[in-house]
């Protein structure tokens, strides 16, 4: 018997979405991804979660999307000079591609310009974090002469790169001594690898009786504080200011101790992870191409105004 195929016109097809970030056990990432899962409920569309620690296993997960149909994905690369590797990968199976955080070069080192971004506005975000600590510095009437500044450094990494700088820029404003600010460059992007690297310096610059303390973002200033303890430097002796406001921040504000983490700057998971799904599914569904590039903005919190600007952030 032969099967008639009803005329329904072109339905639309069920649209799938990847959103691949570099380090899945970082509570930014796992608050993107909860950000994205409600956009993927909201407007209708499948979320796709990986993990992509290294240039290996993004590829596979480009592949492994392309297998499953999907359309498209945002990603937060491992290293963002895989920009060109990404936009192939795409082009060939015909997907689209937001990137978000890292934004994603090309061969000669510029934007990958045929790739939406969103991302934090480095530079700015770091002078509210520089600004943080000379006020908190001033308030505590440290003398400068005596105050090491950590920049806790990931260079490679261009929006590390601009954050940190953006602080040395606002301390270096508020006329903190220029010969006083340090780097101690993390291998990697995590906790471990900051202390690591401020462990090094702590003991280079033993006669430092005070610290104020910056980096990429809570995790880099964490890891600076956790070795700051170690060289009997606390709450007393080091200001750090993070950048995230996730849950690295909120578990350190929860001690009943107070320790050198002294705040943060709150920068948007729900506009990184939300906007940016609901953005490649208008792009995929409705043809609607997103802006090349949104910077997002950030609040200085600490743990006396934590309720306050979080609730006002949506968060
Ligand atoms: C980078 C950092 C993350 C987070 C995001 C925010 O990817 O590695 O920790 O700060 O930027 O955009």
């Amino acid at each position: 018997m032969a099967t008639l195929i009803p005329f329904v016109g072109h339905a639309a097809e069920p649209v799938k979405i990847g959103f691949l970030v570099k380090q899945a056990e970082e509570p930014w990432f796992q608050d993107e991804w909860r950000f994205a899962e409600q956009a993927a409920k909201d407007k209708g569309f499948t979320l796709v979660k990986i993990g992509i620690p290294n240039g290996e296993k993004m590829m596979a997960a480009i592949d492994n999307l392309a297998a499953q149909q999907a359309q498209g994905f945002v990603i937060c690369a491992p290293d963002v000079k895989l920009g060109a590797a990404v936009e192939r990968a795409a082009r060939r199976y015909n997907m689209k591609v937001i990137s978000v955080d890292d934004q994603l070069l090309d061969g000669a080192g510029k934007a990958v310009a045929s790739i939406p971004h969103m991302g934090i506005s480095g530079f700015e975000i770091g002078r509210q974090v520089g600004q943080g600590l000379a006020n908190e510095m001033k308030s505590r009437g440290w003398n400068p002469a005596e105050v090491g500044a950590m920049r806790v450094a990931f260079d490679q990494l261009p929006t590390a790169r601009d954050r940190t700088m953006g602080a040395v820029a606002a301390l270096k404003d508020a006329g903190f001594p220029v010969t006083n600010i340090f780097d101690a460059a993390q291998a990697k992007t995590d906790t471990e690898s900051a202390f690591n690297a401020a462990n090094i310096l702590l003991t280079k610059q033993a006669g430092m009786k005070h610290w104020l303390v910056f980096g990429l973002n809570d995790e880099a200033v964490l890891g600076a504080i956790r070795a700051a303890e170690g060289h009997n430097l606390g709450n007393d002796n080091v200001i750090g200011i993070g950048i995230g406001g996730s849950k690295t921040a909120l578990n350190e504000f929860a001690k009943p101790k107070l320790t050198g983490f002294f705040a943060t700057v709150l920068i948007s998971p729900k506009r990184h992870g939300y906007e940016t799904s609901a953005n490649l599914y208008q792009w995929i569904s409705a043809n609607q191409v997103p802006p090349a590039i949104i910077v997002t903005s950030g609040v200085l919190m600490t743990r006396i105004n934590q309720q306050v600007v979080r609730a006002e952030n949506g968060l």
